[in-house]
């Protein structure tokens, strides 16, 4: 059986006996998976560890700032900031196919920590909060880890697995990959990691981009930033935040006609998904009061410039996945 204080040691052990002195490179997102990670590694090296934030311009609200504030100043743990914002965007200008998006970030990304790594280092590992659902669907052909048996699915590409180079400089130390994400929040909360952190709901790895359907501006960013925000800013006025596994806004393309005060509109709609989960692979829509769907209507239509009509996604996954891209 699976103990939080049993898995602490022996990863601790586990990560000094294989990395010894040398110094080790950590790409973290601000979720609860890297961050765990960065707990656990810095409890077990110190400042052999190395913490890098590509900050590729499609977070949440505020999120950059508040991260290096946590790590930095309340932690003490160091994290070298990376703007990568334009280069980000250049790179999807003009893209509408989802695959070639997540390709083409997940591209951006390895040459921006490439380039970074190289700047910081030299590195020997590589440090990856890679967890049991992301191995098993993203691979082809994989070995389950827990059975031994060999299994087939390919869902879509994460770019947090798989998605390096075959001549990787670095060698890798994933302490994660057994973990399913209630046992990551558990390890997170017995290393110390604030609950913020711990209980924050996941978050996809190319973020608001694939949240923004066909083509991805500075201004459709900044359109669903805003309406993100009010999503979570309203369950959490009503302290139910951790009812949801998720509970985000989308923004479709498409326009409609609308009518506000006397004007006609003709603007984007955009949906809320907010759904229950155990652990993301299968999820259910969540049967949420009317009153909040309405409180969050209004606010999206009447708040956030550019959108005039708000949509609920009624639909579980199966058949639907969680994101919409
Ligand atoms: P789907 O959309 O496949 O999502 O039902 C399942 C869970 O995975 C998250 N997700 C990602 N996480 N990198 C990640 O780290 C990604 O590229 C990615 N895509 C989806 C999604 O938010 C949900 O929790």
């Amino acid at each position: 059986t699976w103990t939080t204080e049993a898995f602490v040691e022996e990863a601790i052990r586990d990560i000094r006996a294989k990395v010894g002195d040398k110094r080790v490179l950590l790409a973290l997102s601000g979720g609860v998976d890297s961050s765990t990670l960065a707990f656990l590694l810095h409890r077990a090296i110190g400042d052999k560890l190395t913490c890098m934030f590509i900050d590729q311009g499609f977070m949440r609200k505020g999120e950059p700032e508040r991260l290096v504030d946590i790590f930095d100043n309340q932690f003490h743990i160091t994290v070298e900031y990376v703007n990568a914002r334009e280069r980000f965007l250049a790179q999807i200008e003009g893209v509408t196919d989802p695959e070639e998006k997540r390709r083409r970030i997940g591209h951006e990304f390895i040459k921006v920590f490439e380039e970074e790594s190289e700047r910081l280092g030299p590195f020997d590992y590589l440090a990856q909060g890679t967890l049991y659902p992301d191995v098993i669907e993203s691979a082809d052909t994989n070995v389950d880890p827990k059975s031994g048996e060999r299994i087939a699915v390919k869902i879509k590409s994460h770019h947090n697995v798989g998605g390096l180079p075959k001549n990787l400089r670095f060698k890798l130390v994933e302490p994660l990959r057994k973990l399913f994400k209630d046992e990551v929040r558990k390890l997170g909360r017995a290393i110390g990691l604030p609950e913020e952190i711990v209980r924050r709901h996941p978050f996809p790895g190319p973020g608001l981009a694939i949240r923004i359907i066909g083509e991805v501006t500075a201004e459709r960013l900044n359109l669903l930033r805003d309406a993100d925000f009010i999503v979570r800013d309203e369950i959490s006025k009503q302290g139910i935040y951790h009812d949801f596994w998720q509970a985000f806004a989308v923004l479709l393309p498409v326009r409609s006609v609308g009518v506000m005060g006397d004007q006609r509109t003709y603007a984007h709609p955009i949906v809320l998904r907010l759904i229950t989960s155990e652990d993301g692979m299968t999820a259910d829509w969540a049967r949420v009061p009317y009153d909040l769907l309405e409180i969050m209507s209004n606010r999206i239509v009447n708040e956030v410039k550019g959108v005039n009509r708000v949509v609920y996604d009624i639909t579980s996954k199966p058949p639907g996945t969680i994101e919409w891209e």
